[in-house]
């Protein structure tokens, strides 16, 4: 199969520090169906060599097991194609249209790596220029929107110019392989379907853990924060994957249905519940990895007195009868005591225990990063003098062992997938929308409050008042347990 694969914003961070990398191992697993053309667009004059050596100069910054060989990089550089292009012009429309037409490959993918407030004039001047064919499709990036009236504004633009099955809206942690092998122990397996609902789960923790802070981003993230940066889709879509009814089918459509009805039954907030249940944070100064690191207001373009969080802690229901009442917390924050993304499924203790000492219950641990893999948490008999003891065991599967040959990374398999026509793992406009209509009383609540952020120490768990709000439940947070 031949594609052309477009990036407009080709010069930009995305392009060169995820999306080259993510081509390239594809190319080098042979992954890459031959005969493709990749195409970056930016608004300064290069040639293909030229473009072709700043990219070969940025993957020093790409871990060494990922980089190429000089010859490597040769033959992947020669799929590589540079075009100037002003994005308000419509004569560079046509040329760009030129230019595909002349190869005429059975799949055109164009990828928005720049920066939204370009997205509308870009998806119309497309659609102008006839570029919205049926081999067309258009890949957005986020952030799509920052509220709910933003993200409709351009899913009406890129609706004027592109049919719903050829708008592909990346949320790259579906793309991550913990997340299909949720899919697929839920669904690939009959153990624990009988399980997974209200009966016998007690509560589902999300923790999205990052230990970086903001780093040069300072002025992007300023305006946009932790619930809009993780919350609104990275957070959410892997709690749809959670909660979600078994789809009819593996099919795009079935399984985004499956995953609205879930976004659609959480419990909406009110001020009262954002004050109860979500709590929000902002990173001081303190020590990440035995290193001193400054406080957020000390980043570089963050405005003094900012009061944008960096931590979100919350609680929330999915109001349905399979998990009414199991409260699903939700946890993500910047310099956090270290890199750590996981899905803690807590099982309900026995109902009646006949052993004594520990009265610790099963747990799920999906773990999505650093290490990719599943912790099946159990109590098994210790005998000891004293007679039978019960301690916590696990069953540990460690899918980067597992599979150490197929792995495949988050940009890899998505892009992989946009130029395969595959959507499933791709955000629906609907799913993207709810997903805003249900944080926007958050976001209003704490516009109106002019207390701000409650200050953590650079390296912990975030606020106390995190921790204060499981337990109100009589819950901790997995690490704290
Ligand atoms: C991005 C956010 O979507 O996800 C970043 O904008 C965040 O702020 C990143 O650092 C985290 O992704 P990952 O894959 O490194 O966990």
């Amino acid at each position: 199969m031949s594609f052309d694969l477009v990036f407009f914003g080709g010069t930009g961070d995305l392009t060169w520090r995820k999306l080259m990398p993510a081509l390239f191992q594809a190319f080098r697993h042979g992954k890459l169906p031959p005969g493709g053309r990749i195409l970056a667009v930016a608004r300064d004059e290069r040639s293909d060599d030229e473009y072709r050596a700043f990219i070969r100069e940025r993957f020093v910054e790409v871990e060494s097991a990922k980089r190429p060989s000089d010859d490597e990089f040769k033959r992947f550089a020669e799929m590589l194609h540079y075009r100037r292009m002003d994005l308000s012009q419509p004569e560079h429309y046509a040329g760009l249209k030129q230019w595909i037409a002349d190869r005429n490959a059975d799949t055109t993918v164009l990828y928005l790596a720049t920066s939204p407030y370009l997205f509308p004039v870009i998806c119309e001047q497309l659609g102008a220029a006839g570029l919205n064919g049926p081999r067309v499709r258009v890949v957005l990036e986020k952030p799509l929107g920052h509220d709910l009236a933003s993200a409709q504004e351009i899913n009406r633009v890129v609706r004027a110019a592109f049919a719903e099955t050829q708008a592909f809206r990346i949320d790259h942690y579906l793309g991550k392989p913990a997340v299909q092998n949720l899919m697929a122990l839920r669904f690939g397996n009959a153990l624990f379907e009988p399980l997974w609902r209200r009966e016998s789960i007690a509560n589902i923790q999300i923790t999205l853990a990052e230990g970086l802070g903001v780093g040069t981003r300072g002025d992007y993230y300023n305006t946009t924060g932790a619930l809009r940066d993780m919350i609104q889709n990275h957070a959410l879509q892997l709690l749809t994957m959670i909660a979600m009814e078994p789809p009819s089918t593996n099919d795009a459509d079935a399984i985004r249905d499956e995953k609205l009805k879930v976004l659609r039954s959480l419990k909406p907030f009110t001020p009262e519940s954002v004050a109860r249940d979500v709590v929000r944070g902002q990173y001081k100064t303190g020590t990440v990895d035995g290193q001193p690191v400054a406080g957020y207001l000390d980043e570089v373009k963050v405005p003094p007195g900012s009061h944008c969080e960096t931590f979100v802690a919350l609680r929330t229901e999915v109001q349905n009868w399979r998990w009414a009442g199991v409260p699903f917390y939700l946890r993500t924050g910047k310099r956090l005591a270290g890199q750590h993304a996981q899905i803690v499924v807590n099982f309900r203790e026995v109902p009646h225990p006949i052993f004594s000492g520990s009265a610790c219950a099963n747990k799920l641990v999906i773990k999505l990063q650093p290490e990719d893999g599943l912790e099946l948490h159990l109590l098994a008999a210790k005998g000891g003098a004293q007679g039978e003891m019960l301690v916590p065991v696990s069953l540990d599967l460690d899918f980067d062992k597992a599979f150490a040959t197929q792995r495949v990374g988050a940009y890899e398999r998505l892009l992989m997938d946009a130029i395969a026509g595959r959507l499933n793992l791709f955000v629906r406009s609907d799913e993207q929308e709810q997903a805003w209509r249900w944080v926007e009383p958050v976001l209003q609540a704490w516009a109106a409050d002019a207390n701000g952020p409650r200050p953590y120490a650079a390296g912990t768990w975030g606020p106390p008042a995190a921790s204060a709000m499981v337990a109100r439940d009589g819950c901790t947070w997995d690490e704290e347990s």
